[in-house]
């Protein structure tokens, strides 16, 4: 595997959310000496507290604001010589995209275009640049009990943030088809680890466990969704941005399939042990609720071109990656009541009482 390309200067959005967090982290303990500047509107996702451990790191910078503000985004790509852009900010949660579309719509779609066009200026004043979208598995649509998402799987989004992804990762091919831009787009599939918002399912599954809340579970919980350690998922971005070939998609995934009934079990039986509760304690607060609007039955993502071209493997087993994550959780509890005593408070209590 041949390193294509060394940044020196990145730009990261949406850097205080999950798996932004996390990508920062792992890159600025490999790269000594690049740049790296996170560009975060501080949503109710957004969360500085992720950060606190290289807030004085002098590679860092954080700014807050608005990928969808122009001006801001070209000021900043000027000002710090930016010669690559990793692109994570986004509205992430599926059943908010359902009850509220358009602020998907404006994030995903016109602060992508924002971004590809600011880029794009400013790339043709640098030597060499590259522009990395983060997508998901989700833009491919539901599966059956069989197969894989490829690369070649058409796009096929059921939910409006799904939609709003693929609207995104179609400018980002245009832009490359139609302007040569240095563009690379990854699709992953379900990260989990350490801060993950506790509105998604593994973080409020802990959550509502140490609350005695119940434990909603989705239509027949025999969904399926293909799981991946965040940090699996930090080393492979980092390689693609290096190795990638501009214009290619590469899918990212740990071939780690699991019903949500049966993640619920598991994680339910991995806190009682950890809290001594008598086995089954917590599988008694599982509840089966009304389904998800279009609720995509089963994701599985074929990462073999990553693997084959870049070399990229996930490091984590599932077993030791939950375990870790659970006991991160429970360690990390002022960092849980720090992000959920927002505006995040009132979205929870409306879904689970006060
Ligand atoms: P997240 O919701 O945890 O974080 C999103 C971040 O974007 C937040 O920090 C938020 O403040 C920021 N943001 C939102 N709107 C912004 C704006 N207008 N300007 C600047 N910043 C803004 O999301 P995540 O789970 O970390 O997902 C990151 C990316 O990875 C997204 O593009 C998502 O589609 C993609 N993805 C997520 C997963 C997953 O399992 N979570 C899997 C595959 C791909
Ligand atoms: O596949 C990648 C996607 O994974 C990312 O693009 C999204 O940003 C990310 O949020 C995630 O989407 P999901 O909808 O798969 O994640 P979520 O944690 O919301 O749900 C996981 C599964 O669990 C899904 O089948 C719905 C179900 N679920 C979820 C919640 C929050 C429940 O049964 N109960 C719940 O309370």
């Amino acid at each position: 595997m041949q390193q294509l390309f060394t940044p020196t200067s990145l730009l990261v959005t949406g850097g205080a959310g999950f798996i932004g967090s996390n990508f920062i982290h792992h890159f600025l303990a490999g790269n000594p000496g690049c740049r790296v500047v996170n560009l975060d509107i501080l949503t109710y996702a957004g969360n500085l507290q992720n950060l606190t451990a290289v807030q004085d790191n002098p590679d860092y910078r954080f700014v807050k604001g608005d990928i969808c503000d122009g001006p801001l985004v070209e000021r900043l790509l000027t000002e710090e010589k930016i010669d690559a852009v990793v692109h994570f900010a986004a509205e992430s949660h599926v059943d908010r995209s359902i009850t509220g579309p358009e602020i998907f719509v404006r994030t995903n779609v016109l602060g992508t275009q924002t971004l590809l066009e600011a880029s794009r200026l400013h790339s043709e004043r640098m030597p060499s640049f590259r522009y990395l979208q983060i997508s998901t598995d989700e833009v491919y649509g539901s599966l059956g009990p069989e197969g894989f998402f490829t690369e070649e799987t058409p796009l096929a989004a059921n939910s409006p943030y799904s939609a709003s992804k693929a609207g995104a990762d179609l400018l980002v091919r245009a832009y490359h088809e139609t302007f040569q831009f240095p563009t690379l787009n990854t699709r992953c599939s379900n990260n989990y680890g350490p801060y993950h918002f506790p509105e998604k399912l593994i973080p409020l599954l802990i959550h509502n466990i140490l609350q005695k809340r119940s434990l909603p579970v989705y239509g027949d919980g025999l969904n399926v969704r293909d799981w991946l350690h965040v940090r699996d998922h930090a080393a492979a971005v980092e390689r693609v941005l290096k190795c990638g070939t501009p214009g290619s998609v590469f899918n990212i995934g740990g071939n780690n399939e699991w019903k949500n009934i049966d993640i619920v079990n598991l994680v339910c039986d991995l806190m009682d042990e950890r809290l001594e509760n008598p086995a089954g304690t917590s599988r008694k607060l599982i509840t089966f609720v009304k389904d998800r609007k279009g609720h995509d039955r089963r994701y599985a993502i074929d990462a073999s071109k990553l693997k084959r071209e870049l070399g990229w493997e996930p490091s984590y087993t599932f077993e030791r990656g939950i375990a870790e994550t659970i006991d991160w959780y429970l360690a990390n509890q002022g960092w849980v009541q720090e992000v959920t005593s927002g505006a995040y408070r009132e979205y929870y209590q409306a879904q689970y009482g006060a």
